[in-house]
């Protein structure tokens, strides 16, 4: 069982650290390159949302009878377009591949449908199989476009 809830500026330390866990091929398929830290600035804004034009949420599960964070999602929407949402997700190494990606979309997609988005577009390194399987996996319509070896994998809501 997968739980959900809204990222709090409280969020920010333990977000802070799970990043420091993350494996570099993680970190890589996240952000397009090594990173080695978060700024500030990035901390306030991956923690600080208003869940109107942007919503992020926290994805738990039960360990040893414990509620733990595993995994964030976010989506922001379009300036120009808001129809359009940009998402991105990440589950900490040692809980991929178990179903909680695929729980935290499909919650994504039931809150951006509820604000009216019709399109999440996620922006994907084109040997990242687990991202692109998870889009494709939702059933919806998909269209990507490739450019520099960054995908573009668009779902139709
Ligand atoms: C991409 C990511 C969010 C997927 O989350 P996850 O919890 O590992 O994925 P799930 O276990 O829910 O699996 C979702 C689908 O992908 C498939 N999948 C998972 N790992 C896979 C792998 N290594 N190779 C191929 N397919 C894979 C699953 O089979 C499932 O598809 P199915 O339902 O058709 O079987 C996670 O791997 C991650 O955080 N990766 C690093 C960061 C990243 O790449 N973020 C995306 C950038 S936007």
């Amino acid at each position: 069982m997968v739980y959900f809830r809204g990222i709090a500026p409280s969020d920010r330390e333990a977000l802070h650290k799970a990043f420091h866990r993350l494996s570099p091929a993680s970190v890589r398929s996240r952000f397009f390159n090594a990173k080695f830290d978060l700024t500030s600035g990035e901390l306030d804004f991956l923690t600080e949302v208003d869940f109107l034009k942007h919503v992020a949420l926290v994805a738990e599960i039960d360990i040893d009878e414990q509620r733990c964070p595993v995994g964030i999602g976010r989506f922001v929407r379009g300036r120009d377009h808001p129809g359009h949402a940009e998402i991105a997700l990440t589950v900490a190494d040692e809980h991929q591949g178990k179903g909680v990606g695929k729980a935290l979309l499909k919650q994504l997609i039931k809150l951006a449908r509820e604000l009216g988005i019709r399109h999440f577009d996620a922006m994907v390194l084109a040997d990242n199989k687990p991202m692109s399987q998870l889009m494709l996996s939702t059933g919806l319509k998909v269209e990507s476009s490739t450019s520099e070896g960054v995908n573009t994998i668009s779902l139709q809501l």
